[in-house]
């Protein structure tokens, strides 16, 4: 409050947030039609705006430097900044016939950028939220999520799936969101109490736009052209020898939607039936898949896998996000994450000389 109103000289009329999220199993599946399990973290996007008559936007960030950034509606671009998902957003909005005025807007996350926790998606849909609120805009929260899409597909470059605004959209405390992609239906499962759940960040950070991600896309829909589907969700289990029938490395990429695909199923039967042992058996082999078949891991996140097997009080773990860096999630026996989780920190660290971040459990929760 004191900080928007030092910058904009008046106070704010709207304020609104929204969470990172992570994601516990399903990755790579949103964009080939498929399913995926996340659930939202404590860390979040906070936006305070206040509505201006004319179609100026001024925008400042609590985690850049102190001065803001201005544009005019209309006459948004890509500046490869954090401003890019302000402008991306109003540029969206428009596109979509939504009436809007100029307004002055501070952003604050403490949603870590670049690991695999969906700040974009955080900010995108806390500004969203608060421009519905100040300019009475006619969304719903699904609605709300798909034009988060658009913002990183249309005027960011970053190919993204749905899942990240979705599950910042639509996601709650407590309970996992178990979306079909393809059909945009969606279920909360409530996550299981005997565990408890642990997110560490590597502290490597990832870049989306920057390729790789884009690239697996492309590979994934080269496959499908080659073996005559829509999508990778259109195949199941049953189909692996015909995926061995691709080009290397498509064989192996495919391969990985599909027994991925599948394993969100199962992890959702295994969640429902309290059979932690077997959700514990599905994170590690969702990672093994990650690692071996979509070659989306790196050496650190692998280590902090295998550190969390090794402390004995794990179900599983497993790269979370988008990859080339970020964070893992693991499960680990009720009541002991804490200190599960600064064991990993601890011996990772000593190894790697690498900082890593332990997100949840949230410090102080
Ligand atoms: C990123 C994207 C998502 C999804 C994951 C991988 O987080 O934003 O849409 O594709 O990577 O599962």
């Amino acid at each position: 409050m004191d900080a928007f109103r030092t910058l904009f000289q008046r106070d704010p009329t709207v304020a609104a947030e929204a969470p990172g999220r992570v994601n516990l199993i399903g990755e790579h599946t949103d964009y080939n039609g498929g399913f995926v399990l996340p659930t939202v973290i404590p860390q979040r996007c906070r936006v305070l705006l206040a509505p201006r008559t004319d179609k100026l936007v001024r925008a400042a960030s609590g985690n850049m430097d102190a001065a803001f950034l201005l544009y005019r509606l209309g006459e948004e671009r890509p500046r490869c900044s954090w401003l890019d998902y302000v402008q991306g957003v109003t540029s969206v909005l428009r596109a979509n016939a939504h009436h809007l005025c100029g307004f002055d807007v501070r952003v604050e996350s403490n949603v870590p950028l670049g690991s695999g926790l969906s700040s974009s998606a955080a900010l995108d849909v806390a500004l969203l939220r608060a421009l519905r609120e100040a300019f009475r805009l006619s969304l719903n929260d699904l609605e709300l999520a798909l034009l988060g899409q658009q913002v990183e597909n249309r005027f960011v470059g970053a190919q993204v799936g749905v899942m990240d605004p979705m599950a910042a959209s639509l996601g709650e405390p407590g309970m996992a969101l178990f979306i079909d992609t393809r059909t945009l239906g969606y279920e909360h499962v409530p996550l299981p109490p005997g565990a408890d759940l642990v997110v560490i960040n590597s502290g490597i950070a990832h870049q989306h736009s920057a390729g790789d991600y884009n690239t697996r896309r492309a590979e994934c829909e080269r496959a499908c052209a080659l073996l005559g589907v829509r999508q990778l969700r259109d195949l199941t289990v049953a189909d692996l020898p015909r995926l061995a029938t691709l080009p290397t490395p498509l064989d192996r990429r495919a391969r990985h939607v599909v027994t991925e695909n599948s394993r969100v199923g199962e992890a959702v039967e295994a969640i429902r039936t309290g059979d932690l042992n077997r959700l514990g058996a599905l994170f590690y082999a969702s990672h093994e898949s990650q690692r071996d078949d979509y070659a989306v891991s790196i050496p650190e996140i692998d280590l902090l896998v295998e550190l969390s097997r090794q402390t004995g009080r794990a179900y599983g773990a497993r790269l979370t996000g988008g990859g080339f860096g970020g964070s893992i999630v693991a499960l680990t026996h009720a009541g002991t994450a804490r200190e599960v989780a600064e064991r990993i920190a601890t011996s990772y660290e000593q190894q790697t000389g690498q900082q890593p971040t332990i997100l949840v459990p949230q410090v102080g929760a």
